[in-house]
């Protein structure tokens, strides 16, 4: 059968028993099936329903036109019948085609858009803390656990604190160690500057004076924090480095209490076997003063090195000096309203980067500020 059999008429294709008719439709509708499932996109389906099922010059209407409306009578009803049987399989057939084409469709699209988790991933390498805040939390985690708290001040302070409420009057001679970097401050009432009124805080002794302010006593605290000073960098000196400030005055504090205290902690830091010892020092906040030594790390306090030579760090002398610490003078008590005659207390300024240096084994303090990776990632 050609497949255009549906533009003649039965007569035209010969069919003039009813027997004719079904077979006539089989052909047809397997003509379809072939097409139709030869689709595979939603454009191709509906050019085959338009082919098919359209209105004006569909298949199904050229059928109608073709085969039912001239047939002879006695071919009618069988003609009828299997076109409608026709129409129903087709239609079921084109629905199945037509789900299956759109899964497809939805398919592809997620194959296009899919993740592969089995490709390696960009990595972003996890930084790690910086020796200097590790070191920090060390200190803290000491103090912290026999009853000090942590608190911060301003980087930027007034001379006041930083000087004349620590017993440092303006011309006393301690503040040629502390050069800085004074900077303007803006006027309370506008934009007017005031040249030279404020300055980068040289230690970290100045929120000594901001806690007592704030708190009566007891006061156990540390301070720890970045502090400035106007020194050319070298291996041992830089314009910014790190400290620790402690505080503690209370009604009946001892030298002892002080001394115990510092050699808890040094202990806890450097390790059961050092030694501490104190020095007759000055600081016009403290009175007595002291500078605390340990022994030297490096050779275990005997001055020699592992080769036998003089030992390099502590110069043979078998000690090194680690920070200034005193009792807190009376007169410091004077500028907070505290009562001297009855509290007493002791205070120490340690140099931080210093410490690390020293259980570090680092010799140069301008590793800590160059962020040079093979450095910090020694101390991961
Ligand atoms: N602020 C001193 C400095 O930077 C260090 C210091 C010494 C702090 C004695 C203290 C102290 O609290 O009691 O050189």
């Amino acid at each position: 059968m050609p497949e255009n059999s549906h533009e003649k008429t039965l007569a035209a294709l010969g069919v003039t028993q009813p027997d004719q008719v079904a077979p006539l439709f089989a052909r047809l509708l397997s003509q379809a099936s072939a097409e139709l499932n030869a689709l595979a996109s939603p454009e191709a389906f509906e050019k085959f329903r338009v082919n098919w099922f359209g209105r004006k010059a569909g298949v199904v209407t050229l059928v109608g036109d073709n085969w039912l409306k001239p047939a002879a009578r006695e071919l009618k009803p069988a003609v009828g019948q299997e076109l409608n049987k026709f129409k129903a399989q087709l239609e079921a057939q084109m629905e199945a085609r037509r789900a299956a084409i759109e899964s497809g469709a939805k398919e592809t699209v997620s194959v296009k858009d899919r993740v592969d988790l089995s490709l390696p991933g960009a990595t972003r390498p996890v930084g790690s803390r910086h020796l200097v805040r590790q070191v920090f939390q060390e200190i803290e985690d000491i103090f912290v656990s026999i009853g000090f708290s942590v608190v911060e001040g301003p980087e930027i302070e007034t001379p006041y604190y930083n000087f004349e409420a620590l017993n440092i009057p303006e011309f006393h001679p301690v503040r040629d160690d502390m050069d800085t970097f004074y900077v303007e401050a803006a006027g309370e009432s506008g934009p007017k500057t005031t040249p030279g009124s404020l300055l980068l805080r040289t230690h970290t002794s100045p929120v000594q004076i901001r806690t007592m302010e704030k708190q009566k006593p007891p006061v156990r605290v540390i301070v720890p924090g970045k502090v400035y000073r106007r020194d050319n960098p070298d291996a041992t000196h830089s314009f910014m480095f790190h400290q620790i400030e402690g505080l503690a005055v209370d009604t009946d504090i001892t030298f002892c209490d002080f001394t115990g205290t510092i050699e808890y902690f040094v202990r806890q830091y450097f390790g059961p076997s050092v030694k501490t010892r104190f020095r007759p020092s000055y600081f016009p906040f403290t009175e007595p003063s002291v500078e605390f030594d340990v022994s030297c790390i490096f050779c275990g306090g005997s001055g020699v090195a592992a080769n036998g030579a003089t030992c390099g760090k502590c110069k043979g002398s078998a000690w090194i000096e680690l920070f200034g610490a005193g009792m807190v003078d009376p007169a410091v008590y004077g500028f907070v309203n505290y009562d001297a005659k009855k509290l007493s207390g002791f205070a120490f300024g340690m140099g931080m980067d210093r410490l690390a240096m020293l259980k570090y084994g680092i010799d140069d303090i301008q590793a800590f500020f160059q962020n040079d990776v093979r450095f910090l990632r020694q101390f991961p």
